[in-house]
């Protein structure tokens, strides 16, 4: 088949897709298939137009990419492509609307308060600070809404710390969430979906070598994390992690494969995110995940594409 590998574009996560992209193409090129890298850009469309490709791999991350955009663009020249739609893309990437989806479905997720930049600044940190007290315990984390691979995080101790962080936060986005810290385990589930349904991978453990939380940095500089898959878990956590996941994925609707990000805290989980298009990088969870599952990267890529085309 034809297949077009869509990576790059102008998110902030562009380096993070193009690792993702290259490592597609090899998959795509051993699979024996014609590889058509497309670096997203304007053109998108008229190239897409021109060269008809059978299949588009999307390899994007973040906004433009994941959010549902290029989605969109593929449901209008009529080419099928890998992973979810856009309505579960925009639910994935905005991590206010996920969260809502979660807690209206009885998912547990961590308590969260969420702004828009003109709605703080209308408020005033003056009358903010004290809604975001009242409501949250803390620490918090204070997360851009619609941003991955942890960009934009800043951690506030105390009420103080909140103005500083959400400054941080705002350069990212326009809406930020305030979420309660949970201090435990980086769990991550990774979902694959098949001809019968989605299958959640075995749980990986990011155990970071800094004191610090699971950053950019240590998510893609080789060495910086340890990872452990399957996670060294009670057989009954490895299970409800993984109904966790298949939760979150059939609440927001997404198709081809996915990862849900989870803390554990003593015996509790709860879910954080859904990421529609998560990492495919040689650091990244989703492809130790579907190996320690016996599915090596290009079993992987096939499986996703032939979905894709079903
Ligand atoms: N946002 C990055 C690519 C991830 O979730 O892996
Ligand atoms: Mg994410």
């Amino acid at each position: 088949m034809k297949v077009a590998v869509l990576k790059g574009g102008a998110s902030m996560e562009r380096t993070v897709s193009l690792r993702s992209g290259a490592r597609v193409e090899d998959a795509l090129a051993r699979l024996g298939h014609d590889v058509l890298p497309i670096d997203v850009g304007p053109d998108l469309v008229d190239r897409l137009t021109a060269e008809r490709p059978d299949v588009a791999f999307v390899a994007l991350h973040g906004r433009g990419g994941e959010d549902g955009t290029v989605q969109e663009l593929l449901e209008l020249v009529g080419i099928p492509y890998t992973a979810s739609r856009p309505g579960a893309c925009i639910r994935c990437m905005d991590k206010v609307v996920a969260k809502h989806a979660l807690r209206d479905a009885g998912i547990p997720t961590p308590d969260f308060y969420a702004f828009n930049q003109t709605a703080f600044e209308d408020l005033g940190a003056a009358r903010a600070l004290p809604a975001i007290e009242e409501r949250l315990e803390f620490p918090i984390v204070v997360k851009p809404a619609g941003q991955g691979s942890a960009l934009g995080i800043k951690f506030a101790r105390t009420a103080a710390d909140v103005p500083n962080a959400l400054v941080a936060a705002f350069s990212y986005d326009t809406k930020v969430i305030l979420e309660r810290f949970v201090d435990g385990r980086d769990l991550a589930v990774s979902v694959l979906d098949s001809a019968d349904g989605p299958e959640a991978l075995p749980v990986v453990e990011a155990i970071p070598d800094t004191d610090d939380f699971y950053d950019f940095e240590a998510r893609y500089v080789i060495g910086a994390t340890r990872f452990v898959c399957p996670a060294d878990l009670p057989p009954e956590v490895t299970l409800r992690a993984q109904e966790l996941a298949l939760a979150t994925w059939k609440v927001l609707g997404c198709s081809g494969f996915a990862r849900v990000d989870l803390m554990l805290a003593g015996d509790e989980l709860t879910v954080l995110e859904a990421n529609a298009i998560p990492g495919l990088t040689d650091t990244s969870l989703l492809p130790l995940a579907a190996e320690a599952a016996g599915i090596g990267f290009d079993d992987f890529v096939a499986r996703v594409l032939d979905l894709a085309v079903a």
